[in-house]
Order: C-alpha cells, then sequence, then structure tokens
C-alpha cells in the first residue's frame, strides 16, 4: 500500500488506537498499561464533541483535541477527561496506523517475545514491524507497553508524511521522555493540516527567481502537483524594465550576464535548506545562461546530497549549457536533467514531465535510538529479520544492500547450510564458530550462508536471524534449494 492513501486514514486511525483499551477488553486481550483513550467511532460516525473538563479552552492543544475528536480521531479516557498529560503505547499507536492502513495481515515472521500470537496488537505489531515502521529493541522484545517517546512520535510520523508533523508543538523536543496525548493530538492534527506530497517523495523545495512571473508561473504548477514547499528567490534591488533591457548593452542583465563575478545580492534566504532532499531550481533563460543572480543562491547554501532538478523558460532558446554551467558552484548535488518551457506553459504539461522524473526515494526514517536497522530475508514467502553482526564484513554487506536488494540462488548444503553467491566479495572477519540455526555467515569472501543447524569451521559472522527456532527455519527454508532476497530495512 501506498504511503500516501495509508497516511490519508492514518489520522483516523490514530484516533482509533486511543481506543485500543476498548478493543482489548472486547477481544480478551491483556488491557493495556495505559489508560485507554477511545472508544473506537463506527465508521462515518463522529465521536461525540463536548468540553473535557481537563481540556480548558485556553491551553495551547484545546484547538486539537477538539479537531481528534470532532473528527472521531480521538476520544477521551472516560468520565469526561481527556488525559492531555498522559501517554501512548507503543502497540497502541502501531495499531493505530495499522487500522489506517486498513488492517492488512502480512506474512512476516515476527516472534517478539513480548508479542503474543491473538492480541488486539498482534496483527498490527505484524505489518508495522514488516514496513519497517518499527524495530524491536535487539533484545526479541518490541516494547508493547513501553510509551511513545517524543522521539518515535517524531519518526512514525515523519515516516508517513516525509515532514516534520512535530515541530513546533509545545514541549516536543525529540527527546526519550514520553510523548504525551496532548501532543499526539497536536501531532494529528497537524498532519491534516499538510499538503499531501506524493508517496515516496522526499521533501521537496520549488527555488525560482522570475523577473516577469513566467517562470513563476513553472514553479507554481510543480509546487502544486507535488505539495512542495516555494521560495522565490528575490533581488534585493528589484529589475526595472530599464533593467531588463536586452537590446541595451549596458542593462544592468546585460551587464551582470557579462561579469563572471557578478552576484547580485538576495533579498531573503531559505529558512531550513537542511530539510530538503530535492530542490527544484527555476529561472529565464538570459542570454542563453541563468541569471547571476542563481548563482548567488546556489552559492549561500550546502546543497551536497541533495537532487537538484533545474528547469527555465525562455522565449525560444533551449535549456542548453545553462544549468551544466551552474554544476561547479554545487559540489556533492545530483543534478537532473534539466526542461525548458514557454512561460505560458500548462498545467499538464509540467506534470507529466514531473512524473516522468526519476527523483530519488526518500528514507524518510532514520534508525530509532535503542532499535536496530534490520536485514531482510524474503525467502518463500516469509520474510525474516536478522541483527547484523558489528563487524566490517556486515558493514561492508549492509553497503551493498544499500545499493538495493540481491537475490541469491541458494544451494542445500550438508543437511545443515543454504549457500549462494553475493556477487561481490565482501572483508572477511574469520574465527572458528561452531555455528547454530539462525546465523549468518560470510564464507569465502564473497557467499552469503544461512545456516539451518550446527557446523564448526574458521568463518565470518554477517549477523543473526531473530527469534526462530531451528525447527521454523528448516520448514521456512525447506530441503531444496531456495532462492532468497536480501535487503535492508
Ligand atoms: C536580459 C534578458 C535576456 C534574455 N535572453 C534570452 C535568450 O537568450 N533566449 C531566449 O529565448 N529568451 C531570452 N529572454 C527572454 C526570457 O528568457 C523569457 O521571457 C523568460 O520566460 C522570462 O522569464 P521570467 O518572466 O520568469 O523572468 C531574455 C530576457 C531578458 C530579460
Amino acid at each position: 500500500m501506498k504511503r500516501s492513501t495509508r497516511l490519508t486514514a492514518a489520522l483516523l486511525s490514530l484516533i482509533v488506537v486511543l481506543s485500543l483499551t476498548a478493543c482489548a477488553a472486547r477481544e480478551g486481550g491483556e488491557a493495556p498499561a495505559a489508560p485507554t483513550l477511545l472508544a473506537r467511532a463506527p465508521a462515518g460516525i463522529s465521536a461525540p464533541a463536548g468540553g473535557f473538563s481537563d481540556v480548558d479552552a485556553g491551553a495551547w492543544y484545546a484547538d486539537a483535541v477538539d479537531y481528534v475528536q470532532s473528527h472521531g480521531l480521538m476520544d477521551g479516557v472516560g468520565e469526561g477527561r481527556f488525559d492531555p498529560d498522559g501517554s501512548l503505547t507503543r502497540a497502541m499507536l502501531v495499531t493505530v496506523l495499522w487500522r489506517q492502513a486498513g488492517e492488512p495481515v502480512v506474512n512476516y515472521l515476527m516472534r517478539f517475545s513480548d508479542v503474543p500470537g491473538g492480541r488486539w496488537y498482534t496483527e498490527a505489531v505484524r505489518w508495522a514491524a514488516s514496513e519497517q515502521l518499527v524495530g524491536g529493541y535487539g533484545d526479541g522484545r518490541f516494547g508493547t507497553d513501553d510509551p511513545v517517546t517524543q522521539e518515535h512520535l517524531g519518526l512514525i510520523f515523519q515516516r508517513y508524511t516525509e515532514q516534520p508533523v512535530t515541530d513546533g508543538i509545545p514541549g516536543y523536543d525529540g527527546s526519550a521522555q514520553p510523548a504525551t496525548r496532548a501532543q499526539a493530538a497536536a501531532a494529528v492534527r497537524n498532519y491534516a493540516q499538510l499538503p499531501q506530497q506524493p508517496a515516496g517523495r522526499g521533501r521537496t523545495l520549488v527555488a525560482y527567481f522570475s523577473a516577469t512571473n513566467n517562470t513563476r508561473n513553472v514553479a507554481g504548477h510543480i509546487a502544486d502537483i507535488l505539495g512542495a514547499e516555494v521560495y522565490e528567490i528575490v533581488p534585493e534591488t528589484p529589475y526595472t524594465s530599464a533593467d531588463l533591457d536586452y537590446n541595451d548593452g549596458h542593462s544592468r542583465a546585460n551587464r551582470e550576464q557579462n561579469d563572471p563575478a557578478a552576484r547580485p545580492a538576495i533579498d531573503g534566504s531559505v529558512e531550513d535548506m537542511a530539510r530538503y532532499d530535492v530542490v527544484f531550481l527555476g529561472w529565464p533563460i538570459w542570454h542563453g545562461q541563468a541569471p547571476k543572480i542563481v548563482s548567488t543562491f546556489l552559492e549561500a547554501y550546502d546543497l551536497s546530497g541533495k537532487t537538484i532538478v533545474p528547469f527555465c523558460t525562455s522565449g525560444s532558446s533551449p535549456m542548453g549549457s545553462s544549468a551544466a554551467s551552474l554544476h561547479p558552484l554545487v559540489p556533492g548535488a545530483e543534478w537532473l536533467d534539466g526542461q525548458r518551457f514557454s512561460g505560458s506553459v500548462s498545467r499538464d504539461t509540467v506534470e507529466e514531465w514531473v512524473n516522468g522524473l526519476d527523483l530519488p526515494i526518500s528514507e524518510g526514517t532514520g534508525t530509532l535510538e535503542g532499535e536496530d536497522e534490520m536485514l531482510k530475508i524474503a525467502v518463500n514467502g516469509t520474510v525474516l529479520t536478522a541483527t547484523l553482526a558489528d563487524n566490517s564484513s556486515a558493514q561492508a554487506l549492509k553497503e551493498l544492500l544499500a545499493e538495493g536488494p540481491i537475490d541469491i540462488q541458494m544451494q542445500d548444503y550438508g543437511h545443515f547450510e543454504k549457500v549462494g553467491p553475493l556477487g561481490r566479495s565482501l572483508p572477511t572477519n574469520n574465527e572458528p564458530i561452531d555455528t547454530q540455526a539462525g546465523d549468518l555467515i560470510l564464507y569465502q569472501g564473497d557467499r552469503f550462508v544461512i545456516y539451518y543447524d550446527a557446523n564448526s569451521w574458521d568463518l565470518t559472522r554477517l549477523g543473526r536471524i531473530d527469534d526462530v527456532t531451528a525447527q521454523e527455519l528448516r520448514e521456512i527454508l525447506g530441503s531444496a534449494d531456495v532462492s532468497v532476497t536480501l535487503s535492508m530495512g
């Protein structure tokens, strides 16, 4: 399911999260330690409006509480209270998100010691783990009843929205302190107010310079299509008509274009350029090149690691070398091919171009403190997760998988392992190892091995499959040769 779709309903589900206690009781599961929040509103029926005795109308979160209640997203904890300072558990939060996603049933081997089968949150945690929205603690626990921390709240929403919905929430500092229900309500409300970005795209800025509004028109289309933020490069000294007279060899524009050192000053700046992964950059063609103020803009920021998508408008000239001439000003950025438009180009034409772009997929994640980045092994319809070893071999495998998933044809060998070529040599860290079921080994530098039984040899440890018994692993791998796919989550 696409994240944008999930998100749309996510808010609705967030409220449902809060209703977990009621669900737990109904389904015979254990009740979460934290007070339950919401009675689950039937589809299409809003929770009844009404004041909470512990939500002062002047409180910073009053609007957010009103919002989540009136939209059926969160309700009170009973006795007319909302409990704004109370907390949510990790199980509650992922259940909210899971329900928002339509309660998908996933075939994913998830064996957290504190997530028994058949509980109200079991399938939600399984789904969230399969989607890498959450990870375990590395000791086999999910942290079912642990309160959602502020860091966790921010990161989960970031994974969904790729936008900082927790920024500016009073008391929110991204710390390991529990998030409050009031903060969760505010995050939900903030999310609901965001323009939707297409799934999988990074945070996008559309920056442009436009002297006579043609390029502004294109920038507006792009921002509208992507739900991106816009920044206009405004000259400190505005250009007059006389300044723009390209027939006058001494006009300001012509003088600037003829002066390699010209850097017209800009009024204002981008507030937090670090937030953006992708920067669309637009300009009018001036004598075949970008106006020098675009150079001023590029030299003002560290754009390394970002993807820059150039576009321009002109009377008739193509983009030509105008983008390439700017590349030396932005070390470390990746430039996509640019596109020239007429000043009156339609939204549809711009959209066709945008949709054809190979924009980077945003990770939008990061690893929570205390959570491990997981190796995923997809085999015979099951996705196993594994914890990587702490050595240069595992690090190299991780880097290899950062380039994309790897398919490996594995042969059964010796009735204790499956072994197949990685397609690349990794550094070895051989040591005498008595293998156990679930051990992941690098053999001879370029073979990936999954052990399902014991062996003793000088081997390089790559990691270990989490929470699977030898019997289960044998059943999953089967007795024959097998095809597996490795990826990082
Ligand atoms: C100083 C100057 C030089 C220009 N040079 C060219 C050019 O070389 N080729 C071209 O097709 N149009 C040229 N134009 C026209 C602009 O590129 C075109 O009108 C553009 O769409 C203006 O965009 P804006 O409204 O965003 O400023 C020039 C305009 C100016 C003011």
